[in-house]
């Protein structure tokens, strides 16, 4: 471990395991009504604040991170000289098929135990969302029993302060918005796990488009949340003028059956309805959880495109050959290699870039916007 800590140096996951169980730390603290904390358990390193006054030219944004894996992306990242890090979801691999969440701590206590992770943790302010594999289980939603207890973990692996806001309620969702006036960037984190009913599995399982599930048009099932809608109308009506919203699925990309906002086609349009009402300018989603990264647009249902780039996944790319999945609303072909992404802003000429980089610092995939082209 290269800054020392409370875990042993060189821990092995395995051994983390072993030194949690029979404690009954977990279990016990659950059933007590109050959960486990990585606090004091793990020594987690502090990222650069973000200072409000710094004008943000570049973004970085990657998801899909198993902490047993390759890191050389997280140097890709690292090269690429952001000012602001986003980890998408799926920042560890914790599925936990036993209550006292032992595979999440330890698959924390791994990450943290790597010296190619700390030191990108301590290069630049990061914030993250989560998705389903650090929310706890694959594909999970709002019926996953241990949410209540996987939520202090997440905020105590990412630095959140005890007295933060963001841990009040019941998700994680999160918003700021930084840099001096001209330049203000939004960043909305969204949390698109806790609240999320249930998908229609698909009766054709496997089969292009309905890999994993259907549609369903039923309007009571939702993605955010009536609570976390509301939160985010008043975040799209504060003044800014570049906005980055984070989703850990898919919202602008159709063509695949895995999970993302077209499975539920009435929260997408809720979505577009809101950017309408509220007339939010200068948006651009973020995205991970497919292990393919893409640029998407679509103007469907809004007063302005809307741009998503999708960056998966920084170690669990695909090692075979590449095989494009269908593209309504891609921009160019996916990439389904290891990548990370970044968002350049140049406020000179008033342009974002949105790019992927490859496991060689390479642009492989890239598109321009005008920022002015993003309003109403
Ligand atoms: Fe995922």
């Amino acid at each position: 471990m290269a800054t020392g800590g409370k875990l042993v140096s060189n821990i092995a996951r395995r051994d983390v395991l072993a030194g949690l169980a029979g404690t009954a730390l977990l279990p016990a603290a659950a059933q007590a009504g109050s959960f486990p904390t990585l606090a004091g358990l793990l020594d987690v390193p502090v990222s650069p604040t973000l200072d409000p006054e710094l004008r943000l030219t570049r973004i970085g944004i990657g998801s899909c991170f198993n902490q047993n894996r390759d890191g050389s992306l997280l140097d890709v990242a690292l090269r690429s000289r952001p000012d602001l890090f986003l980890f998408m979801g799926d920042n560890v691999y914790g599925d936990t098929r036993s209550p006292d969440l032992n595979e999440l701590i330890g698959a924390y206590a791994a990450a943290l135990a790597r010296p190619d992770y700390r030191r990108f943790r301590a290069a630049m302010p990061m914030v993250a969302v989560w998705d389903d594999h650090d929310f706890g289980l694959n594909d999970a939603g709002v019926t996953y029993a241990w949410k209540a207890a996987t939520r202090p973990l997440f905020f105590d692996f990412w630095n959140v302060p005890a007295d933060a806001p963001r841990r009040q309620g019941s998700g994680i969702n999160d918003a700021f918005i930084t840099g001096p006036k001209g330049a203000r960037v939004q960043v909305i984190l969204l949390d698109t796990r806790s609240f999320r009913d249930d998908w229609t599995p698909s009766p054709t399982r496997g089969q292009p488009g309905a890999e994993s599930y259907v549609e369903n048009p039923d309007p009571s099932r939702t993605i955010l949340g009536e609570a976390q809608w509301q939160w985010l109308e008043a975040q799209l009506r504060q003044p800014a003028d570049v906005r980055i919203i984070v989703t850990s699925y898919q919202l602008v990309a159709d063509g695949h059956g895995y999970e993302c906002w077209r499975l539920f086609p009435h929260e997408r349009a809720r979505f577009r309805a809101l950017v309408s009402r509220t007339r939010a300018n200068g948006i651009v989603l973020v995205s991970g959880d497919r292990h393919r990264a893409g640029i998407y647009r679509d103007a469907t249902g809004v007063p302005y495109p809307l741009h998503e780039l999708t960056s998966s996944s920084i170690n669990m790319g695909w090692a075979g050959e590449h095989r494009e999945e269908a593209g309504p609303n891609r921009i160019g072909p996916s990439y389904s290699a290891n990548n990370v992404g970044l968002i350049r802003l140049d406020w000179e000429r008033r342009e974002i870039g949105l790019d992927i980089l490859d496991a060689g610092d390479r642009v492989v995939l890239s598109q321009g916007i005008a920022m002015d082209a993003l309003r109403i």
